[in-house]
């Protein structure tokens, strides 16, 4: 399958970064075609609810930031994996954006199967992201492959990466 990885942590050698890229290697080594876009270090704003894209732009943002380089992206992906930090108890605002910004598509058209990846440092704290990913996942009615959280000391365990390649599994 196509697989999309939006990565949302700035940390590059963060937790995120690192579940995400146990994600990119099984996917591969299954055979699928990965990206893994850092929109964390894109220049992506947040949706300014002009509507120009459901009219005017037919489906087209008018906003020409990094969030161009996704859209082919996105229009291709069938399995959209969202890796992000825990901040303040949500989805960081890095990844916020670029999910707002899927306003314009409606749904990623190809868009079969999601998954989350999330890491904090406390327990207890994912109840907002995953009703967030529940939430898209229900909209666009597509299928939910799994959720793999990592609370600090989960980070970077071979049983955080034997969670992640159950998820590689489900596609
Ligand atoms: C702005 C900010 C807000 C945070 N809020 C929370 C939080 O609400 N709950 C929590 O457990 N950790 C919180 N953290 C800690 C991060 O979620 C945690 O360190 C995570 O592992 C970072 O992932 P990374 O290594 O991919 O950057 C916060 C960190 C930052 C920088």
């Amino acid at each position: 399958m196509n697989v999309l990885i939006l990565q949302g942590s700035p940390r590059a050698n963060g937790n995120t970064a690192w579940m995400a890229e146990e994600y990119r290697k099984a996917a591969e080594a299954a055979g699928h075609k990965v990206t893994l876009v850092d929109v964390s270090h894109k220049k992506i704003a947040g949706c300014m609810a002009c509507e120009y894209c459901h009219g005017k732009g037919n489906g087209a943002c008018v906003q020409k930031d990094d969030m161009q380089e996704l859209y082919p992206l996105l229009a291709e992906a069938e399995v959209l994996v969202l890796a992000a930090p825990i901040y303040y108890f949500t989805l960081s605002a890095q990844i916020q954006a670029p999910i707002q910004r899927i306003y314009n598509m409606q749904k990623p058209p190809k868009v079969t199967k999601m998954a989350l990846l999330a890491s904090s440092y406390s327990p207890g704290v994912y109840d907002g992201a995953i009703c967030e990913y529940h939430g898209i996942q229900s909209y666009w009615g597509v299928e939910d492959t799994g959720i793999v959280t990592a609370k600090i000391d989960e980070q970077k365990t071979d049983a955080t990466k034997t969670k992640i390649e159950k998820l590689v599994a489900a596609l």
